[in-house]
């Protein structure tokens, strides 16, 4: 038996780095997604997954899924992907919860979506350390999502597909370190950084209004507001800040990095026929455009 998954990747639309800390973040699918194939062999566990950037988490996720569930695992995995791990949109993430359905599939243990998004988790902590575990979360339940640390609050918005332009800055993040070194700076300066993510956390709470409302001019407003204390955090780049200050000359509703920052991709809501011209902006800004829809269907099963 050939079991094949598939799970889409993210993108963070508010509330980066304090949802570490405990405070919301809405984060959405993309259209791009990672696909899973697993079926039984003899001998022991091979991984052919020619685009993945880290296999830790594959080999994190059988492990996890083997000892919990006592399963053996002669198993073959073969992943695919639409998009490049490069531009930060959650390959990793979305590899876990394919592969976790792909497993509960191909050994008939029947999973809720909360007992994928658990185990995601788990794995996430197991491989990183860190990680507040938002883009398991979307990977999961798909969709756009109202988002609390470690899945204490999940829930759906249901909200329009975004007239979103997204730009890579050509240089990958590093997740993980930007945390921690956000971590250690916080240690010294506790309350600076604590109203910081008090103030994210209410553009958060703002604009998960503006998003239902379809109110996008205040959306792309309180994305602006939002890159500023992202800059204030100290994780955007300078060319981050270029990319999105560009998007916003070229009339764009507002534009903040999306993610960790020190790298990959910058967002921009823009009116649909402003779009073309953000693109441009963005590209003469040095970036380049990553073609993704928003809002898309979480982890899925695509065949037996
Ligand atoms: O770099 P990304 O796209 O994986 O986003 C990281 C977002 C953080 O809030 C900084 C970390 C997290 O796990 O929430």
């Amino acid at each position: 038996m050939k079991v094949k998954t598939s799970a889409p990747g993210k993108l963070m639309l508010f509330g980066e780095h304090a949802v570490v800390y405990d405070y919301p973040c809405i984060v959405t699918s993309v259209s791009s997604r990672i696909y899973v194939e697993v079926e039984r062999i003899p001998g022991q566990f091979m991984i052919d997954a020619p685009q993945a950037k880290d296999l830790r988490f594959v080999e994190e996720t059988v492990k996890v899924f083997s000892e919990k569930y006592k399963v053996d695992n002669k198993i073959l995995i073969k992943t695919y992907s639409d998009f490049s791990s490069k531009f930060g949109l959650g390959s990793s993430s979305a590899v876990t919860v394919a592969l976790i359905n792909a497993l509960s599939k191909l050994y008939k243990i029947e999973l809720s979506k909360q007992e994928i998004f658990d185990l995601g988790y788990k794995i996430v902590l197991n491989v990183q350390g860190v990680g507040s575990g938002f883009d398991i979360a979307v990977a999961t339940y798909g969709g756009t999502l109202y988002f609390v640390t470690g899945g204490k609050v999940i829930k759906p918005l249901l909200i329009k597909e975004l007239s979103l332009v997204v730009g890579y800055s050509g240089t990958k993040a590093d997740t993980t370190s930007i945390v921690k070194t956000l971590k250690s700076k916080i240690q010294i300066s506790k309350s600076k950084y604590f109203k910081t993510f008090k103030s994210i956390s209410q553009i958060v709470d703002a604009a998960k209004i503006t998003l239902i409302n379809g109110d996008w001019k205040k959306t792309g407003g309180l994305m602006s507001q939002n890159h500023k204390l992202l800059q204030e955090l100290g994780v955007s780049t300078g060319k981050l800040d270029k990319m999105c200050q560009a998007a916003v000359v070229a009339g764009a509703y507002g534009a903040k990095l999306s993610g960790a920052g020190g790298g990959d991709c910058m967002i921009a809501l823009a009116p649909p026929e402003r779009i073309k011209k953000v693109e441009l902006a963005i590209v003469e800004a040095g970036g380049e455009i990553v073609n993704v829809k928003n809002n898309s269907q979480g982890v899925k099963l695509e065949k037996i």
